[in-house]
Order: C-alpha cells, then structure tokens, then sequence
C-alpha cells in the first residue's frame, strides 16, 4: 500500500501545525505525472513545480527561459496525479515583476487552469505588495529568499548569499516583511546554516531550506538532483539518494543490444 493511502491533504493550515509542533517538512519538486505520482505516493508533504524545470527537464542554462505556459503545462501534469501533498507552483521570470495586475492574473492561472495550491515567488520586500495581493485573493504563497536563481545575473553567478552582516541583515528584515506580507512559507536557498536557524526562529512562517543548513523547519532538493539523473552540474548542498542516470542508461543499452541481437522482443512480447 502507498504511504499516502489514508492521509490528510498537506493545506496552509497542515504546514502552520507541522512549524508549531517542530514536525520537519519534507518538499521535492516534480514536473510530469509519473514522477509526481511516484513522490506523493511515498508521502512528501509539498510537491513544487519548480522553475528549476528549465535546466532539468528542458534544458537551458538557467531559469529565465521558462515561460508561463512552460509552467502551466507541467504544473497540470503534476496536479492530475497529486492526492495528497500540497501542490506549489514556480512563478516564472517577468510572470510578477512588470505589475501587481499581472502577478495576481498569472498566479490565479495556476489554480484555475492547472490545479495548484498555492504559488512560489522570488525575491524580497520589493515583492511584498505582489505578496499581499495574491494572498488577499486567496492564493497562498511561498515565498524565496537568499540565492534566487532568477536573479543569477545580478548575483554574478550561484553564490551563497546573506555571507556579510548588512545581507544577512536584509535577509532577516525580508523574512519578517514577507511574513507580515502573508505568506505561509519561505524558501531559504544558499544562505550560512547560521541565519538561516536566527530566521527560521525569528518567523512563524515555516522555512524550508535548500543549501541552509539542518534547523530549517524543512527541506527541499530538486527531484532530478536527488536521483542522480542530472550530472551537469551537482552542487554542494545536493544529497544523492540513488544514481538513476547509470540504471537508466545500464537500461537502455541492454534494449540496444537486444534488439540488435535479436533477443527482444520474445514469444511472451508477441501476438
Ligand atoms: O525551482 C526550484 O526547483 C526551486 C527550488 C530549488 C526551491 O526554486
């Protein structure tokens, strides 16, 4: 049987118990079916179609590329197979930033179109009122501190953020603003294990943290990144959990070689 056979659905208010008991969240991303079906069966508590998509699955150098309907297609994907985690999904580059209008109309996509819970945004107190009005509309939303990807070029590349006192200082104001802002969660990507514990316990909101050290209130990795089927590029703060590239590919060319062979298809795969 499933693990998620006979749970509860993974809402807001689930999210806001597990930070208040002290009960670790567990978040991947995914970006089709089977492999949401396959993450949600095995019980995680937040599936994220994340933007990440971009380099994992479609296979550009960064997350700018990734388009709205990118995101809506593969945010439907992932929800037609979800029944118990909660469903949150990546606001692509430029979906928020031009105005409050577009960012209200983009994130109701994602619900009304293609079933998501609740919608991940990037970037500080400059998306606080971006925050506030998605929220005020029902949608709830994750925010995204610290290393944000889609802001890699302002960065000068995937660094660890918040190492000097006056960012580790805005990052703690942002976490506060982005609280008071309305959102139920808070990713902390890249930032030292240190600010992201003073941030986790200075806030209600629950953190899930990603290259933040072990006392966030969760975790998330980037599903791919965890299976071993990505080896472009692996950073420090991935765990592989097992090397599906090397079983995929063990896979495929023992097919190659069977077909060239002659040894498949056998009388069992015949009609
Ligand atoms: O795009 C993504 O997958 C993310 C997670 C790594 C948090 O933003």
């Amino acid at each position: 049987m499933s693990k998620q056979a006979g749970m509860n659905k993974i809402t807001t208010a689930v999210i806001r118990d597990m930070k208040r008991k002290g009960e670790k969240i567990s978040m991947l991303t995914a970006y089709d079916y089977p492999t949401a079906q396959i993450v949600d069966e095995a019980g995680v508590d937040i599936i994220l179609i994340g933007d990440s998509l971009g380099m994992v699955v479609l296979g550009y150098d960064s997350t700018l590329p990734v388009t709205m309907e990118d995101m809506i297609h593969h945010t439907k994907a992932v929800s037609r197979a979800v029944k118990h985690a909660m469903v949150v999904a990546d606001m692509p580059f430029m979906s928020y930033q031009v105005s409050v209008e577009d960012a209200l109309y983009n994130a109701g996509r994602f619900l009304q179109e293609a079933g998501a819970h609740g919608v991940k945004l990037e970037g500080g107190r400059e998306v606080a009122e971006v925050t506030k009005r998605i929220t005020a509309a029902g949608i709830p939303v994750m925010a995204h501190l610290g290393l944000t990807p889609q802001s890699v070029h302002q960065f000068g590349g995937y660094k660890v953020q918040g190492k000097e006192e006056r960012a580790a200082k805005r990052i703690l104001e942002d976490a506060k603003i982005l609280e008071e802002a309305g959102a139920f969660s808070l990713v902390l990507e890249c930032i030292p294990a240190a600010l992201a514990k003073e941030v986790t316990q200075s806030i209600s909101i629950a953190t899930i943290g990603i290259g933040a050290g072990v006392d966030c209130d969760g975790q998330v990795l980037v599903l791919h990144d965890m299976l071993g089927m990505f080896e472009k590029f692996i950073p420090k703060f991935v765990k592989t959990y097992a090397a599906l590239n090397i079983q995929m590919k063990e896979a495929v060319n023992q097919y190659i070689d069977e077909v060239k062979k002659g040894g498949f298809p056998e009388k069992k795969h015949s009609f």
